[in-house]
């Protein structure tokens, strides 16, 4: 497997443009098994787990083309099958995105129960129950989900807490159910209103997306589109602490303003000049002392927990004492030992991580484990005085696009060992 070795201590500095949103393009990709005719999507990340969603679909039976670089063409027709297989499921988990649409479409579907992120138990109940209230009958079996249904119906589900991937199975699902489907307690991340407009685009009747209602009124069949997914805000906020805890100065262009504001605001309060530039661009300044925050993560538009550990990174080296709770998922704190080997001073207290600012990291080995836990190592090793080597950086290929490539392009002194898989 590959690692990243990073020399750290070097501000970054210059430009670095945003990718399309990983969140937003994963459902999307999905929401064509519905359409009758030729999808195109633009800005799609080149990233490990597009590949993964992209191998899902052409099992099926579907045509996937790359036009160009993040031009990716989907012929939906001629689906020869309605498995979603767990070789290809169990490194990610948002494959069960098929499930909605394969029951709205073809009336039936096996999808192997997900893998992914070892970020707690993660289960997905609330995506089953909502597809049993519309009529499918849901079996689990040998590891997979095995739903049927002859014709899904509108109804009204309600969510007991709110779930991104959740609400785009049903609201993909009720796309092409009889009646109409009204969501209760619905995620309002925007990579939800995304998909939204995608399916708008291609004939869906949906109101309400972004709220925490969402109705979707059923038709009897949707077209193809031509599509471009938002920028991917995480990876925004990422490069954002990348400047902040480097103490550089960049440019991040590409950006979706409105989508950050919870982080820029929170990240403000760290002492960061964050300016918002027309036309995307965000011109971040850390050159300055980074002051203690204290972060509680919840669903947009609050504090995106997908940001928890790049921010305890930050803070890490604040002049004072900050704290960090995690509420959207449990154990989201495996990064936390990993910075403690690099010199942070940190004391976990059941959902709340106290952290005791140091003035700089020390560069070690450490051990990439989820996806933003190894962004939060790869911001460490930025800071840290001396080399850092970051192994198994497949989480961070999963996520980020041309990271290594992205960060050496503002200065950050950073080389990938090829290793074997
Ligand atoms: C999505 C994002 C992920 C982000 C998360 C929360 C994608 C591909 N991934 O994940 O990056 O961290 O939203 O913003 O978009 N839950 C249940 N039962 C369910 C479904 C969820 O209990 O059926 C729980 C989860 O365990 C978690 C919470 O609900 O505690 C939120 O999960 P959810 O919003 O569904 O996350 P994902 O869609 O998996």
């Amino acid at each position: 497997m590959d690692s990243f070795v990073i020399e750290g201590g070097t501000p970054v500095q210059g430009e670095v443009a945003i990718s399309g949103s990983k969140n937003a393009a994963l459902p999307i990709l999905c929401s064509s098994i519905l359409a009758d005719d030729t999808c195109t999507y633009q800005k799609i990340p080149d990233l490990r787990d597009i590949r993964t969603i992209i191998e899902v679909l052409s099992n099926l039976g579907m045509q996937v083309s790359g036009v160009d670089e993040s031009c990716v063409l989907i012929e939906p027709t001629q689906i020869t099958s309605q498995e979603a297989p767990y070789e290809l499921v169990k490194s990610m988990r948002a494959s069960i995105l098929v499930l909605g649409p394969l029951l709205a479409k073809y009336g039936k579907a096996k999808v192997s129960l997900p893998g992914g992120c070892a970020i707690g138990v993660r289960p997905i109940d609330m995506h089953l129950k909502g597809l049993a209230k519309m009529g499918a009958e849901i079996n689990l079996s040998h590891g997979y989900v095995v739903a049927s249904a002859k014709q899904l119906k509108g109804a009204r589900i309600v969510f007991d807490k709110p779930t991104v991937g959740g609400t785009e199975n049903i609201m993909m699902a009720a796309t092409l159910a009889k009646g109409t489907t009204v969501i209760e307690g619905a995620a309002k991340e925007p990579e939800v209103v995304d998909l939204a407009d995608a399916l708008t685009r291609m004939g869906a009747h949906i109101s309400g997306a972004g709220s925490s209602t969402v109705s979707v009124e059923g038709v009897k069949s949707l077209t193809g589109l031509e599509y471009e997914v938002i920028p991917d805000r995480i990876e925004t906020g990422t490069f954002i602490a990348a400047a902040a805890i480097t103490h550089g100065q960049l440019m991040i262009t590409g950006v979706r303003h409105d989508l950050i504001v919870s982080v820029v605001e929170k990240l403000r309060e760290t002492g960061v000049i964050i300016k918002e530039i027309g036309q995307g661009k965000l011109f971040v300044d850390g050159r300055c002392e980074i002051r203690p925050i204290d972060v509680v993560t919840a669903p947009y538009p609050g504090f995106p927990t997908d940001m928890q550990a790049q921010i305890m990174a930050l803070s890490c080296i604040g002049v004072g004492v900050s704290s960090i709770t995690e509420t959207i998922f449990e154990n989201r704190f495996m990064h936390v030992p990993e910075l403690m080997r690099m010199g942070a001073n940190l004391e976990e207290k059941g959902t709340t991580v106290i952290v005791r600012g140091i003035k700089q990291f020390q560069g070690a080995s450490v051990m990439a484990t989820d996806l933003r836990a190894s962004a939060s190592m790869v911001l460490a090793a930025l800071n840290a005085k001396g080399l850092t080597e970051i192994r198994r950086i497949y989480h961070l290929d999963r996520g980020y696009e041309e990271l290594d490539m992205k960060l050496k392009s503002i200065g950050a002194r950073v080389e990938r060992i090829r290793g074997d898989l």
